[in-house]
């Protein structure tokens, strides 16, 4: 994930990432699934405690959207990459607010 590497504020918490490959599988099986593909593999994902511990913030929620929508929009047709981008905005809320209790918890 070169993009990762060279994007300053996501370089950093990335940098967790020891095996990328298996990474990269795992993630394009998450969007598969999300996007209604029928899964191939049967990955436990835990991804608020793992963004959680990655330290996931609404800034980098917003870096990482604007990646993930330039890779969109240079891929596909506009009105797919728009639709995908409303599905994600839906994930990254909710990630954003469960984070944001896991934090509240922590805090006591
Ligand atoms: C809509 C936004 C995002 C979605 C849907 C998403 C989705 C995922 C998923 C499904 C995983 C795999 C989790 C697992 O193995 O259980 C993952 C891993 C990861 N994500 Fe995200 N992600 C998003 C945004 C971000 C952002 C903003 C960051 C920056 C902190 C981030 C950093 C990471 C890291 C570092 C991992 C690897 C964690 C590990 O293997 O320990 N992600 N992401």
């Amino acid at each position: 994930m070169i993009a990762f590497k060279y994007t300053p504020t996501l370089s950093k918490p990335f940098s967790i990432v020891d095996h990328w490959t298996e990474h990269k599988e795992k993630i394009a099986e998450f969007w598969w699934v999300v996007l209604g593909g029928i899964p191939d593999n049967s990955y436990k994902y835990t991804p608020v405690n793992k963004h959680f511990s990655a330290g996931f913030t609404q800034e980098l929620l917003k870096d990482w959207k604007a990646l993930f929508f330039e890779v969109l929009t240079s891929h596909l047709p506009n009105d797919l990459a728009q639709s995908l981008q409303s599905r994600v905005n839906l994930i990254g809320g909710n990630l954003l607010m469960q984070n944001d209790r896991l934090i509240q918890k922590t805090l006591g």
